[in-house]
């Protein structure tokens, strides 16, 4: 079995990275590239670059790269043929391969041979329901009194499973798959004395697909009332179907969760597939556990915004609130809807149709620590000890909120909620922020400290802060001389700093072919100095880098202007002489070629950050201000903006205040 070479061609041509890669991961445009949080390592700020020009992807943070084909088997975990295979559908090419037989199943690996007949068992429901007549007058009469049209069938390849021993298994068999195989999938069970059967008998059937929409597990719903039977089974966990990772309903709904930016979180098959057919499709289910990590991280491809929408009763409610300071703590904004006692989304949306519904949605939406609040003060009551508790457990729940302005905001919300003065709140948050510092310093201190230098982190950060200032206006230039030296601005001292680097190791090399100059110059893109010595300085080394020159001491201590020999003379005279002492007993002292790549690397991060803290200082001002709220409203983006960059920069330098 073997796809002709003509249409790997095709498939490869076809096949463009920013449409590959954005049916996993939302793609921000930045500058001529797109970047995302990573999907094969978990990260908060984005190191994953995909260059629609070299149709590549590249994670500066865990290292995966490679093209679109690659980017299907790494991010599906499955070898290239069925990776081919996957983009080939994708595209509407047609592959003209045999049948596969048997033996050739065998030499494929499990996974894809997982894949390929959990897809054959989704056709044989879905064919079964539709042109059988058992499925018709069982399954798709249920469909139908449900309410689910024909498209919606055919959206979420809804399935009939036929009411005997073993239908699909001997169907399966005859078509040459191993009774092995149909077990490991999940699909068949064997009874004690080695008697197959199949798992899904006389249920209609709700195939499972991963975010790319292959199948890799079903639900089954039973259709008689029959009290020792459970409402609904399961297949169990296999190879491709790991419960706490998959969303039901993601594949349908992730290009709506990216169009209105909000995730519905529901609780059912039937509450996703009666939303979607109402045209409300941007919502997903979590199907009977509760919420995990990695279904919030699936979710947080597609958008930071999550609502939850749960059954009025209490143990919906209880329910919404497990787990859902996990989700404030990867950064989402979490809102929790209600519906009236009784009625979950699935009915009520039934009931009252999708725009009523849509309102109702406006009106009972609240976020989740206001939600949570006035949950917890309902059920203390007058009880002052009770409330002291809640206190501190909506503390808890905000400090958990990475964003420091969006704390602020809750912290003002909730200090009127719950009648306290905000600022009790704020120092019993930072005390608590404080504490959990601590503990990661301690932790970090037992798994050794973070890697340093430019080949950990530049790209990355050249990324992050790409067009780095964006817009800034000019700033006040502060000319050298005209103050003493020890009241010369952190700026003034960190651009010296710079061009000291620049001037005595430009054209050091960091590692093959990347010198400091070559680090230094392309962190700093097009920013310019404030001091205006160092930004002429600055200038000349990249008029110089851009002629693959790299100018250093010699060359400016043979410049024409004054001022340059002046500043590199200062700038090259060694501060600190290796004692004789040292240097006689042949001890080893890291000198400073050995810390260069740390040097530049801090280097630049502290320029970046001060320009950071000026931008926002001037952001501030702009904001009091303006009168016009819209303006302010984007000011305050900016705003936000620096202000990650500087937590950001923050934590790599490893000075966090909070
Ligand atoms: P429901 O009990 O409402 O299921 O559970 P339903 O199919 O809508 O049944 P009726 O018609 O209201 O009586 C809602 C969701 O909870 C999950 C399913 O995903 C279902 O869609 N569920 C429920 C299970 O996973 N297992 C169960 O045993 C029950
Ligand atoms: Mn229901």
């Amino acid at each position: 079995m073997r796809i002709p070479e003509e249409t790997i061609d095709r498939i490869r041509q076809s096949a463009d990275i920013i449409d590959v890669v954005s049916d996993y991961v939302s793609l921000k445009k930045r500058g001529q590239n797109w970047i995302a949080c990573c999907p094969f390592h978990n990260e908060k700020t984005p190191s994953f670059n995909v260059s629609p020009v070299r149709q590549i992807y590249k994670c500066f943070g865990c290292g995966k790269a490679g093209d679109p084909v690659r980017f299907v088997m790494d991010i599906e975990n499955i070898g290239y043929p069925e990776a081919l295979r996957h983009l080939a559908k994708k595209y509407g090419i047609e592959i003209a391969e045999e049948q596969l037989t048997p033996d050739e199943l065998i030499k494929q690996n499990e996974r894809e041979s997982l894949f390929i007949v959990l897809n054959f068992a989704k056709d044989f429901y879905h064919t079964h329901l539709l042109q059988t007549d058992e499925g018709q007058s069982i399954g798709l009469s249920y469909f139908r009194e449900r309410g689910f049209l024909d498209n919606t069938v055919e959206a979420f390849e809804l399935g009939y499973s036929p009411d005997q021993w073993d239908a699909f298994l001997q169907e399966a068999s005859r078509r040459g798959y191993r009774p092995e195989l149909l077990e490991k999938a999940g699909l068949i069970l064997s009874k004690e004395g080695g008697k197959t059967y199949d798992r899904f008998r006389g249920r209609v059937i709700f195939p499972i697909h991963n975010v790319a929409g292959r199948v890799i597990a079903f639900g089954a719903r039973i259709l008689k009332t029959d009290k020792n039977q459970p409402k609904y089974i399961n297949s169990p966990e296999t190879e491709v179907y790991h419960k706490s990772q998959v969303l039901y309903g993601i594949f349908q709904a992730k290009n709506a969760i990216r169009q209105e930016d909000v995730c519905y979180l529901t609780e059912g098959y039937t509450d996703v597939i009666s939303l979607h057919q109402a045209g409300i499709k941007n919502v997903v289910a979590s199907s009977g556990t509760s919420l995990t990590i990695e279904q919030i991280r699936l979710i947080s491809r597609f958008t930071q915004n999550v609502t939850i929408l749960y059954d009025g009763d209490a143990a919906g409610i209880k329910a919404a609130l497990r787990g859902l300071d996990m989700v404030l703590e990867e950064g989402l904004n979490v809102s929790v809807a209600t519906f009236p006692d009784g009625d979950d989304p699935d009915s009520y949306v039934r009931k009252v149709g999708a725009e009523a519904f849509r309102n109702h949605l406006g009106q009972h939406t609240s976020d989740f620590i206001t939600f949570k609040t006035a949950m917890l003060l309902k059920d203390a009551g007058d009880n002052p000890f009770k409330r002291a508790e809640i206190i501190s457990e909506i503390i808890q729940s905000i400090s958990k909120i990475p964003d420091p302005i969006k704390r602020q905001v809750f912290f003002q919300k909730t200090a009127r909620q719950l009648q306290v003065d905000e600022q009790t709140l704020i120092s019993e948050s930072n005390r608590m922020l404080l504490n959990q510092q601590k503990q990661q310093l301690k932790q970090q201190e037992k798994t050794g400290p973070r890697p340093a230098g430019p080949t950990s982190f530049p790209e990355e950060l050249t990324e992050i802060l790409g067009d780095f200032p964006p817009d800034a206006p000019p700033v006040e230039r502060n000319p050298v001389e005209a103050r003493p030296s020890q009241n010369r601005s952190p700026l003034f001292k960190q651009e010296e700093e710079c061009i000291r680097l620049l001037v005595n190791y430009g054209a050091h090399e960091l590692e093959p072919d990347i010198s400091v100059c070559h680090y230094m110059l392309s962190e700093l893109g097009t920013m310019e100095f404030v001091t205006p010595v160092f930004n002429e300085m600055l200038t000349e080394i990249r008029e110089g880098f851009l002629a693959s020159e790299i100018r250093t001491a010699d060359y400016f201590l043979q410049h024409k202007n004054a001022e340059y020999q002046h500043q590199t003379i200062g700038l090259v005279t060694v501060k600190h002489q290796l004692s004789e002492n040292w240097q006689k007993h042949e001890i080893y002292v890291p000198t400073e070629v050995d810390k260069l790549a740390d040097a530049a690397f801090t280097n630049i991060l502290r320029i970046k950050k001060l320009v950071a803290e000026q931008r926002m200082r001037e952001i501030k001002q702009l904001i009091n201000q303006t009168a016009d709220p819209t303006e302010s409203d984007r000011l305050m983006l900016e705003y936000m903006h620096f202000k990650k960059v500087d937590i950001e920069i923050s934590k790599l330098l490893g000075t966090v205040i909070s």
